[in-house]
């Protein structure tokens, strides 16, 4: 069974540093924000699977460091995390949900009915694109 539950920044930095930048220190992961983040983890069987970051800004959250364990991507971690964020986001109220996405996961994103802006950046060679849904 998964449960997900909040946990603290530092519980992150492991899947972060792994899953999504793994040629960089440890470091380059870490954000300034992150002692103002909420931070979710999905664990199933007690293993740590899942996290995403959340920062919330007046009536609107950014999400920030969506990443599953690498062996386990692809089995629905990903959407169920993300269906709890977004209600999450519903119970608060607030009126805006975005992200910074990789372009390479667009589509994955448009499932949830996050909509393409027109901001385009590029970071450490990857293509990065600004989504966001109305909650
Ligand atoms: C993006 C990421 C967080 C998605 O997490 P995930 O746990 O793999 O997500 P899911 O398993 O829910 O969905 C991934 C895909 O598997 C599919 N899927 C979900 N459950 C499935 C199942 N039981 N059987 C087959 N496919 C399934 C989904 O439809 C989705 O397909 P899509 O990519 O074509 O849209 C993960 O790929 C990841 O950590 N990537 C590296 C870091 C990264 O890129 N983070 C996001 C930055 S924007």
């Amino acid at each position: 069974m998964n449960v997900i539950k909040e946990i603290s920044a530092t519980e992150t930095y492991h899947l972060r540093h792994t899953v999504m930048w793994p040629n960089h220190p440890m470091d380059f992961i870490k954000l300034p924000e992150d002692h103002n983040g909420v931070h979710f983890g999905l664990f199933n069987a007690e293993e740590l699977i899942c996290i995403v970051s959340l920062f919330i800004d007046g009536d609107t959250a950014q999400f920030r460091k969506l990443a599953t364990k690498v062996s386990e991507q692809g089995k629905g971690f990903g959407t169920e995390i993300l269906h709890h964020l977004i209600a999450y986001c519903e119970d608060l109220k607030l009126k805006k949900l975005w992200c910074n996405a990789r372009v390479n996961k667009l589509e994955f994103y448009k499932k949830f009915g996050f909509l393409k802006t027109n901001s385009n950046y590029t970071k450490g060679e990857i293509e990065f694109v600004i989504l966001e849904k109305l909650i």
